[in-house]
């Protein structure tokens, strides 16, 4: 049975999102781990899971990222120490399942499932998020300091991997247990310390930059080659001083940016491309040798189950949907009936299980490996 989350989403929105940290005790009565510490740092192994190791012993901080060897494991002592592995929910299906109760959160804010492991007094010391987090306590014990929200918090680099902020006053002081969520909200700075071995589940959003939308954008113009529209004006008349640009050029100039972004079919095409990619790999094989759209038909009449990718980033903006940074070109008849199942079967798509054109369209997916069949 997966662990059952107990938040008053429209009480929380109101009171803490984005205002102010909070620890929601028991908010996951009974939490059962959905992975274990071995099973993390099998993770950890991997080439293309990112993960990171940091160490505190004598106030020294060292930080190394994975992917690391079993023997790098062994060199560690018993204390002071932390391991992080990111985007979990990609690569451990019950570990996916922690995310399920933050999927009614709109899903083009969401981050991924980090999960840190640590033994007493390891962490990875106090910072500033710019994300916001929710922070879940599983085996174990840790104590979390938080401070208040400041720009004018120092922060320096404690190791060139680690960026660490001065000092701060907590607001929240507290030890936590198996079940109780932290929630921070991005720019309040925090630092947990591990009291007992310890696993923490830190589900983390999203917060693009003006600068990060600006600069996609611009690239998608570029690759597209839109947008070139040259300034014009018909009404010039001679300035007093040739050498100023006129406030009147000025807001000319920003219109013709603005018109760019105010063409829906740029922005909404470019920004469906966008954030349907994912910052961190995922599970995803291709099918070699593809299959053929007869195979596909039969394997689902056979009873198999078509699962999606564990945390493919599937996003509808204005009328398409997109998924992994391309437009999903399939009838939209058929993507609202799958895109909010993590898994379906053949009973799901009764009525295009035998509409070539349509399953010809999945097949095309399928052969990505943003769906697989499971029997
Ligand atoms: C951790 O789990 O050690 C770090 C989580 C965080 O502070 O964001
Ligand atoms: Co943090």
């Amino acid at each position: 049975m997966n662990n059952q989350l107990n938040i008053d989403w429209p009480h929380f929105l109101a009171n803490y999102w984005q205002k102010k940290p909070v620890i929601l005790r028991q908010a996951f009565p009974h939490f059962c781990d959905p992975i274990t510490p071995d099973e993390l740092a099998g993770l950890a192994l991997e080439q293309e899971i990112e993960s990171r190791l940091v160490s505190n012993l004598d106030q020294k901080w060292q930080a190394t990222y994975g992917p690391f060897t079993e023997q790098d494991f062994t060199q560690l002592g018993e204390t002071n120490w932390s391991l992080l592995v990111q985007a979990v929910d990609h690569w451990h299906d019950q570990a996916a399942t922690l995310v399920a109760p933050f999927r009614c959160f709109p899903q083009w804010l969401f981050d991924d499932l980090m999960i840190s492991y640590a033994v007493p007094e390891g962490g990875v010391g106090p910072h500033i998020d710019q994300y916001d987090v929710f922070i879940i306590q599983g085996m174990g014990k840790r104590r979390w300091r938080v401070g208040d929200i400041n720009p004018n918090y120092k922060q320096f680099c404690a190791h060139p991997a680690l960026l660490h902020v001065e000092a701060f006053t907590p607001i929240i002081d507290q030890e936590m247990t198996a079940g109780d969520v932290l929630y921070i909200p991005p720019g309040f700075p925090h630092d947990g310390v591990c009291l007992e071995t310890s696993l923490s589940y830190s589900v983390g959003f999203r917060s693009p930059t003006a600068q990060a939308l600006v600069t996609g954008f611009a690239d998608y113009l570029l690759e597209h080659d839109l947008g070139k529209v040259h300034y014009t004006d018909p009404n010039l008349t001679l300035p007093p001083d040739p050498l100023n640009v006129s406030p009147h050029e000025i807001e000319r100039l920003k219109s013709m940016m603005i018109a760019l972004i105010n063409q829906p079919d740029y922005f909404n095409h470019w920004f469906g491309e966008y954030i349907s990619q994912s910052m961190h790999s995922l599970n995803i094989e291709s099918v070699e040798p593809p299959y053929h759209v007869d195979e596909v038909i039969a394997t689902f009449k056979q009873g198999s189950q078509c699962h999606l990718v564990n945390s493919i980033r599937l996003i509808k903006v204005a009328e398409t949907y997109y998924i992994h940074g391309e437009a999903l070109d399939l009838p939209r008849p058929m993507i609202e009936k799958i895109s909010h199942l993590h898994y379906f079967d053949q009973s799901a798509i009764a009525e295009f299980i035998d509409d070539k054109k349509v399953m010809n369209q999945f097949t095309h997916w399928l052969n990505r490996g943003y769906w697989y069949f499971v029997d």
